[in-house]
């Protein structure tokens, strides 16, 4: 039986699939089954209210899974075409198809056409939505390996789909239908720049808004999330060399920059945006298990990819709530 046919049979009976997207691993139950959505947020130790994104073979079956006005409708046809398959996730009122679970009692249900064979062979098989957040214990870096799953959630998933290592390397781009305009609720691997080209002007959207400082809606928007254990310091690229020659204390400090750096242990990461997202995770994950109490970061160059990589890593740097991440800070 292939890897595809045994995650199937597991989702049909209310089991857990992780597998891979073009973003980062995701952790699939069916997302009509309130009581498979449940192990999900038990397996990563997540809140029972932060909404999971649902994942489809295609656009068209927005139609079941959204409840849409003619005029959303448009809309979401304008980013289908544009984005799907592909790392956009759009928040639409939700259908009944959607469990109450899935969303955390939301109106609302974030849906997205994820542009990996493994993820449309098995959403083709499946026939139905795949709620799937990412397959990392809450609060934790989202995994890019197979190797990371099983890491931090290994015994909790009746299956882990092997796809290698993913090719974009940070969460999609989280939007959402809002009036007559598209709110920005977390930059990702489609840009603000990409959204506005095929919105601006057409379809009666009166732009696309970042809203990423309103209400914590989204718990990638919470403040410290996205973290290694180690603490993370944004550095200057022009910084980094002083900040180095400091005395050194008792913490054991790492470097993570775009070009190579006399320090050990230190991870270069390429210079483009896209390049240095494809291996930021792995590289924090790294300086984790190298016991990394300190990791001063500088960040990649300007390009598309950019706004996702700094959100991350804003977030990875920003102040941690002393008892846990649970908390919208
Ligand atoms: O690339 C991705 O988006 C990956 C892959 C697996 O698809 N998934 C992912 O899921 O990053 P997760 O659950 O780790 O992050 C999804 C974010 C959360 O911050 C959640 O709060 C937000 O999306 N979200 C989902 N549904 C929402 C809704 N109805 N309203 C507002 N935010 C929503
Ligand atoms: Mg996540």
């Amino acid at each position: 039986m292939s890897d595809i046919e045994r995650g199937v049979e597991i989702l049909r009976r209310g089991g857990l699939v992780a597998f891979p997207t073009e973003t980062v691993y995701g952790l699939g139950a069916d997302a009509s089954n309130a009581e498979a959505v449940r192990k999900i947020f038990a397996a990563k130790g997540r809140p029972s209210g932060h909404p999971l994104i649902v994942h489809l073979a295609r656009a068209s079956m927005v139609r079941e899974w959204a409840d849409l006005d003619p005029a959303q409708a448009e809309v979401v046809d304008r980013l289908a075409e544009a984005f799907w398959p592909g790392p956009l996730t759009i928040v639409a009122p939700r259908s009944d198809l959607v469990a109450a679970e899935t969303v955390g009692g939301r109106p609302t249900v974030g849906l997205r056409v994820p542009d990996h064979p493994v993820s449309l062979a098995l959403l083709e098989a499946f026939e139905g939505g795949i709620a799937a957040p990412s397959a990392n214990r809450f609060g934790r870096v989202s995994p890019t390996t197979a190797e990371h799953v099983s890491s931090d959630l290994g015994a909790e998933v009746d299956l882990i789909i092997d796809g290698g290592p993913t090719r974009i390397g940070v969460e999609s781009t989280i939007v959402e239908l809002d009036g007559t305009r598209v709110a920005l609720l977390r930059p990702g691997g489609v840009s603000l720049r990409q959204l506005s080209a095929v919105l601006d002007g057409e379809v009666g959207v009166s732009g696309v808004v970042d809203d990423r400082d309103g209400e914590a809606r989204a718990s990638g928007m919470l403040r410290s999330h996205y973290a290694p254990l180690a603490r993370v310091e944004l550095v200057a690229a022009d910084e980094l060399a002083e900040r180095l020659s400091a005395p050194p204390g008792s913490d054991r400090l790492g470097v993570i920059a775009p070009f190579a750096v006399e320090h050990r242990p230190s991870w270069r990461l390429p210079l483009d945006p896209e390049g240095y997202a494809r291996s930021l995770y792995r590289s924090l994950r790294e300086a984790d298990e190298q016991g990394v109490d300190r990791l001063l970061i500088v960040a990649p160059d300007d390009g598309d990819l950019r706004d996702a990589v700094l959100d991350r890593l804003t977030k990875a740097a920003a102040p941690r709530p002393a008892s846990s991440d649970a908390e919208p800070a």
